[in-house]
């Protein structure tokens, strides 16, 4: 029953201020009883004091009347004062006990409540618990007492007439409850609205820079207004039915208040009924009817309030799936090294992500995890984090399961960095000491010296203090890259966990970045995540994921001579050359022979055609070729990421090497995909024209393309 929820779950937040409490019921009684008993006053007035000129009687009325109304005031005023009190240490209580409890949590918490609906229950959600708490329940408690006081002065003054209200009251409140359902089931329907328009609201201001960079203020708009629209139904929705609560139980207490004058004056008529008593019980009936309508009206409030409170006690009652063990082991650093025993893993029950993945990875050296996008190189990281656990198989740390290890020492000795890294509205200095906090300001300087950022930032004018703003915004990518490594260094950390952190940076800037990861190497254990294969020839081990399992492993000698998976990324990689801003790139004739369509076609041919080819650099989030425009042009991907679409759902991604749109080369037919680019993504461009004019030239050419396009056709 979601009403006792509400009071039982108001009831556990106050718990602690037991005390007051206590002395705000206390004053409520006296606040309430004076109210509900001064009407009586009108008959001793009407039947006693009046027809009899009686000024004693009449003067002992009035006083007792003002002596009430004194304390009446100064209870409602020591009421009010330990409520608003009582009631803001509750919600204090409430965040931060919600703040700590997400604190806690895995990623798991984060793929059952999106972000949308965390912020909606931790904002709307917790303003509700606070209107209840500090208004609704008091009302409620009032009211009833009010009620019920109201109801033995009726019983006493008049029990026919009483009887006859009880009735009428019955019908009053019931009506509420038959709308109770409904009322609840609109009223979720409509917070998840919200929690959906406030999800959209944080992806348009996230988005922005996609948005606007990509003319894509049509499509978002389409996706906003979609999401308003079903708003506002539910909104309707919503509005409706309370307004009906509301209406309800009005007009009944209309009715029954007529019923009350007529059986009133029946009894007055045939003298069973002083006019002073009908008086007061009607003046009490007011009163009490005022009370029934309050409880009425507050019965869709409390209705509302279970539905937040389910909402919160949702997120309280969320426990991790991850193993936490009675004993947890000590972690204090990594002597073997890692090990995956035949891991498997998925983010849902119908696919898996990792799936008897085993290896390991020995301590202090560099493993580079590589493989294509979606490999589950991603996947293998976060399982090393423990940000989830495995399905089945283990992860050890020197044979001992990471599930089996205090948790806070392992994440005391980890550190990591990510593609896109992060960085608090705070500032550097607390950026960089953001685990530990309090940290002494020498470690905090040696490890942005580590990061070879302090001189940077000793050359800002306010140094340590500057400010980030916007998530790291008034620093550049590299900036934010030596920032959030120099956060991962504080308190030197036996695992440094490295995710494709490079790959949103310009080359001289990735080359500085790899050096610098280079000059870690042998104090602790790295693990670096990249696709881009040159960064990694000097690994200690190369492991190649291909769909979330480990196709090979070895160092870049072994795995080339192998001829494998490995051997095939690295030629696909191999042959361009890329200034270090990222501006001018070149492809080598010979790297052009190796794609099918040129294949066959003599050397010194191909490095002239080499020249022809245009640079196109482009950020995230770039529409290079849109489905259904005509088709000019041939792209190779220099480096960077762009994924294919047909009619808005992705069907690959291609990564450095690969190519798209061969077929404009030859035949004036309209693009089949769009291709985004998903990373900062440099590209080199062939026009048909040039390919034509070399044909001209060289009409073996030709010949060998429209042969292997036919055979890719068919
Ligand atoms: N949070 C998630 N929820 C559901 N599925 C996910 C999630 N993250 C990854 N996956 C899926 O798991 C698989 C492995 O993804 P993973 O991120 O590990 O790949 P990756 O090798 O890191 O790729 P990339 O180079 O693109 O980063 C993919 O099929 C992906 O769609
Ligand atoms: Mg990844």
């Amino acid at each position: 029953m979601s009403l006792l929820f509400v009071f039982r779950f108001a009831l556990r937040l106050c718990r602690p201020y037991w005390g007051s409490l206590l002395l705000i019921a206390a004053c409520i009684v006296v606040e309430t009883a004076y109210v509900a008993v001064s009407p009586l006053s009108f008959q001793y007035l009407i039947d006693d004091a009046f027809p009899a000129k009686d000024a004693g009687l009449f003067a002992l009325v009035l006083t007792l009347l003002v002596i009430g109304g004194a304390f009446y005031l100064g209870a409602g005023i020591v009421s009010d004062r330990r409520l608003a009190k009582v009631n803001e240490q509750a919600v204090y209580d409430l965040r931060a006990q919600l703040f700590r409890h997400i604190a806690g949590q895995s990623e798991d918490f984060h793929r059952r409540f999106d972000q949308g609906s965390l912020t909606n229950r931790l904002t709307s959600d917790v303003s509700a618990v606070d209107r209840t708490i500090s208004g609704v329940l008091p009302r409620t408690f009032r009211e009833l007492l009010a009620l019920l006081i109201g109801l033995s002065l009726l019983f006493h003054l008049e029990w026919k007439l009483a009887l006859a209200m009880i009735a009428g009251f019955v019908l009053l409140f019931a009506s509420p409850y038959v709308l109770q359902r409904k009322a609840e089931r609109s009223s979720e329907r409509y917070r998840e609205e919200n929690d959906a328009y406030i999800g959209i609201i944080d992806e348009v201001l996230k988005g922005r820079r996609v948005v606007k960079g990509m003319n894509a203020a049509a499509y978002i708009l389409g996706r906003v207004e979609r999401r308003l629209a079903s708003l506002q139904t539910a909104g309707i929705r919503v509005t409706f039915v309370y307004a009906l609560l509301d209406r309800i139980p009005q007009s009944a207490f209309l009715a029954l208040n007529a019923a009350m004058i007529g059986f009133g004056g029946t009894l007055i008529f045939q003298d069973q009924l002083s006019v002073g008593s009908f008086i007061a019980f009607f003046t009490i009936f007011l009163s009490a009817g005022q009370s029934v309508s309050s409880l009425s009206q507050v019965i869709p409030s409390l209705i509302e309030a279970g539905v937040s409170f389910r909402r919160i006690a949702e997120v309280l009652q969320y426990r991790s799936p991850l193993a936490r063990p009675s004993e947890p082991k000590p972690f204090e650093g990594v002597r073997e090294g890692f090990r995956f025993r035949d891991v498997a893993f998925g983010y849902d029950e119908h696919a898996l992500a990792l799936d008897g993945v085993t290896l390991a990875i020995p301590a202090g050296g560099m493993t580079a995890f590589v493989g294509q996008s979606g490999s589950g190189k991603s996947t293998a990281l976060q399982l090393l984090l423990r940000f989830y656990d495995p399905k089945r198989g283990s992860i050890e740390v020197d044979g001992i399961d990471l599930r089996e290890l205090s948790e806070t020492d392992y994440r005391r000795h980890t550190g990591v960095v990510f593609q896109d890294s992060f960085l608090f509205n705070g500032t550097v200095y607390e950026n960089i000491s953001l685990s530990r906090p309090g940290v002494a300001e020498s470690d905090v300087r040696a490890a942005a010296e580590a990061a070879r950022i302090h001189e940077l930032i000793e050359r800002m004018p306010e140094g340590y203090a500057t400010l980030v703003k916007d998530f790291g915004g008034n620093f550049s990518g590299g900036q934010r890259q030596r920032i959030a490594i120099a956060r991962a260094l504080i308190g030197s950390p036996r695992l440094l966990v490295l995710d494709e952190i490079t790959s949103a940076l310009d080359p001289s800037t990735e080359a500085e970045i790899n050096e610098l990861i280079e000059s870690f190497r042998g104090e602790r254990t790295i693990v670096t995540v990249t696709h881009r294969l040159a960064s990694v020839t000097n690994a200690d081990l190369i492991v190649v994921f291909r769909n979330g399992t480990v196709a090979e492993t070895g160092t870049h000698r072994e795995l080339l001579a192998r001829g494998g998976l490995y051997a095939e990324m690295w030629e696909k990689q191999h042959g361009f050359v890329l200034s270090g801003d990222g501006f001018q790139a070149k492809v080598e004739g010979e790297r052009l022979s190796r794609l099918p369509f040129f294949r066959g076609i003599p050397f010194e041919q191909l490095d002239s055609m080499s020249d022809r080819f245009v640079t196109e650099k482009y950020d995230a989030g770039h529409t290079v070729v849109r489905e259904n425009d005509p088709g000019d042009k041939f792209y190779i991907i220099v480096r960077g990421r762009v994924s294919v679409e047909k009619a808005g759902v992705r069907v690959a991604v291609l990564e450095d090497g690969d190519y798209f749109g061969e077929i404009a080369l030859l035949k004036d037919i309209p693009r089949t995909a769009d291709i985004v680019t998903v990373k900062p993504t440099v590209l080199l461009s062939l026009r048909r024209e040039q390919l034509l004019e070399l044909t001209a030239a060289y009409p073996s050419i030709r010949e060998v393309l429209e042969r292997t396009l036919k055979e890719r056709m068919k």
